[in-house]
């Protein structure tokens, strides 16, 4: 792989041992990937941020790097797995707690922005379109690529952490054009109404085209929150990193030869597969993190009424201040429901607490199943706040 003599030297270890160790890990996945060199990146989003899923070996990894490594971009954290400020009312344990703080720091003493969000582009981590960037939280990847027109692998931790200390990433997969075309068209004929809709169309699609690239046709309008939602699913259902919705988003492709079509039925079994679960204890919003927007509609649902069941509200830190400022906290917060900042209910440690989890997230189905064990009701936002304060 062709090298400029910064990369050399940043290899050689002359920027110190942060970088050397992040320089020989994108130099390995370039080779591995056929790259031809690194090219810059101007945002980084790391995902990995829980210690319940970092353990012991990867607080250790961070601290070491932290001993002299500084990022060179604007880089941004995903959820942790507790609020950093709220963790108690959230019943997380002391010792975990003395662990995740733990890892934040070492983030900190990095450089990184330490707002731990899944929407980085709610916060003000929105580079230009056509940017080149190194997010590694799938549902964000999705959003980058396809709605804000950025370039993005689907990057894993440590390989985000190292373009974050170099501000470099190897140019393969989708930093490159002619990886970006539709290989497949998605004739969409179903009635797309809600955010779960949109989520249930991520979940039909993913699980029939896999990675591919679709050039969706048929769905005439979205919103941020139901492409937010879309994201998310498709990515985890399916796991591409990119799609082009026809009208909606901003790249150019080619028309693919191959098409299928979703229908009603697709919609409607998506959503019978999401749903296994009868008693439920705990309704949450916010997967990936709600918008100022989201926060203003539950504020306004819940407003004058007492939630009979746990109920958590995700989002990111920076928004719930604004949310504050409109008045929506004190609606929610007078109703018994809770926020959970920095955090979400997949990532936060939450096994054998709660059994039956009500979301209108299709993504926090599939991690709610897989991280805490829960049984899934897949629900709108407004059967939520019914189903919580029955
Ligand atoms: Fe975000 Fe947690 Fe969902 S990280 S996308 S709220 S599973």
């Amino acid at each position: 792989m062709e090298l400029t003599r910064e990369d050399r030297e940043m290899l050689a270890g002359k920027h110190g041992n942060a970088v050397r160790q992040s320089m020989e890990i994108l130099v390995s996945l370039g080779e591995i990937f056929g790259a031809k060199r690194l090219i810059d990146v101007s945002s980084v989003q790391i995902a990995g941020v829980s210690y319940h899923n970092l353990g012991e070996a990867g607080l250790e990894y961070l601290s070491d790097l932290a001993r002299d490594g500084k990022v060179r971009v604007l880089t941004t954290l995903n959820p942790a797995g507790m609020d950093m400020e709220n963790w108690k009312n959230l019943g997380i344990s002391p010792d975990f707690a003395e662990k995740q703080i733990r890892v934040i720091d070492a983030f900190k003493r990095m450089g990184v922005i330490t707002t731990c969000t899944c929407t980085p582009y709610f916060i003000g981590n929105v580079p230009h379109f056509g940017e080149h960037v190194a997010w590694s939280e799938s549902s964000a990847v999705a959003y980058a690529n396809s709605v804000l027109g950025l370039k993005t692998n689907r990057e894993g931790g440590p390989s985000a952490l190292a373009s974050a200390l170099t501000g470099r990433t190897p140019e393969f997969g989708m930093h490159l054009d002619e990886n970006r075309q539709a290989q497949v068209a998605i004739d969409v004929k179903a009635r797309l109404a809600t955010v779960p809709d949109f989520g249930a169309l991520g979940y039909a699609l993913g699980k029939k085209i896999g990675k591919k690239i679709p050039l969706i046709r048929g769905v005439g309008k979205a919103s941020v929150e139901e492409l937010k939602s879309f994201c998310a699913s498709i990515a985890t259902y399916g796991g591409t990193a990119l799609f082009h919705m026809e009208g909606i988003t901003p790249n150019v492709t080619a028309v693919p030869k191959d098409s299928i079509t979703i229908s009603d039925e697709d919609i409607a079994n998506a959503k019978k597969d999401l749903n296994d679960a009868d008693e439920i204890d705990l309704v949450a919003v916010g997967c990936p993190h709600l918008s100022l927007k989201e926060i203003g509609e539950v504020a306004r649902m819940l407003h004058g009424k007492k939630v009979r069941k746990e109920m958590w509200v995700c989002v990111a830190r920076p928004i719930k201040r604004i949310a504050d400022q409109m008045g929506y906290t004190k609606a929610i917060e007078d109703s018994g429901a809770k926020f959970a900042c920095d955090t979400c209910m997949a990532v936060a440690p939450l096994k054998g607490r709660f059994k039956c989890l009500a979301t209108d997230s299709a993504k926090g189905c599939f991690y709610g199943r897989g991280s805490n064990a829960f049984k899934t009701r897949f629900m709108t936002m407004q059967e939520l706040v019914e189903e919580a304060t029955r």
